[in-house]
């Protein structure tokens, strides 16, 4: 099965991914999360990334695509992926269209998880990530056992670099005006599901499995 969780930043497609990649056993593919872990190790990818990241600016497609089609190669994409944070652009998502037909194939579901702009500010300022495992927690909806200490691996939390309030607000620009397009793109492909990402996590996941099918 391959999936692609569309929505705002914020909305929760991460929390989601996690949620479908361990139920249906296929990789949650997270392009931010790969560009995370460039920054923290330094590579070449993470220092070009980090520019664009911490302004709340999308790296450029080319980057972008070329770390993708790489992560594609992998063998555990055989049966399908959850692809969040990707693709975010139109020239994008026409990649991965014509990247899937040259072998006959195409995604099966692009979930839009649909939160009001109001909602995502407040969410944000109280997420913490945890940059060893890619863990995401909130202060009151998704709380650690012991606070600011991940529960899987026991490395400290921190606020992301690009969750202050103004880069927020830059990236919801971004959103409206870069990805939102994509919601038409895989409506006219058939393709587009919605779902009330206001509810509470589980909520949010029990609507996502009666698309996805149990
Ligand atoms: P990326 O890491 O993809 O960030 P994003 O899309 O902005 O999404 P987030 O990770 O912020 O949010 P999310 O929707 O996953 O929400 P989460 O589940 O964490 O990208 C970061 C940057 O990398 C971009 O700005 C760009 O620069 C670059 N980049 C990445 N991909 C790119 C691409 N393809 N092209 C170009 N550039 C790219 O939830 C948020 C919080 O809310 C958490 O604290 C969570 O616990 C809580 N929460 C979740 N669900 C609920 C709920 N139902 N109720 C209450 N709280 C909830
Ligand atoms: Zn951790």
């Amino acid at each position: 099965m391959k999936i692609i969780m569309l929505g705002a930043p914020g909305a929760g497609k991460g929390t989601q991914a996690k949620k479908i990649a361990d139920k249906y056993q296929i990789p949650h593919i997270s392009t931010g999360d790969i560009f995370r872990a460039n920054i923290k190790e330094g590579t070449e990818l993470g220092k070009k990334a980090k520019s664009y990241m911490d302004q709340g600016q999308l790296v450029p497609d080319e980057l972008t695509l070329e770390l993708i089609m790489d992560r594609f190669q992998n063998p555990d994409c055989e049966n399908g992926y959850v692809l969040d944070g990707f693709p975010r652009t139109i020239p994008q998502a026409e990649a991965l269209t014509e990247a899937l037909a040259k072998k006959g194939e195409t995604i099966d579901y692009a979930i839009n998880v649909e939160v009001p702009d109001e909602n995502i500010i407040n969410r944000m300022g109280g997420r913490r990530a945890c940059l060893a495992c890619g863990s995401t927690y909130h202060i009151v909806y998704a709380p650690t056992r012991v606070e600011g200490i991940c529960d899987r691996c026991g490395e400290k939390l921190v606020l992301r670099d690009d969750d202050k309030p103004e880069t927020v607000k830059n990236r919801l620009n971004v959103y409206h005006n870069q990805t939102q397009p994509l919601i038409d793109y895989y409506t006219k492909q058939g393709k587009l599901a919605e779902v009330d990402g206001t509810q509470s996590m589980e909520d949010v996941f029990n609507a996502i499995v009666k698309i996805l099918g149990a």
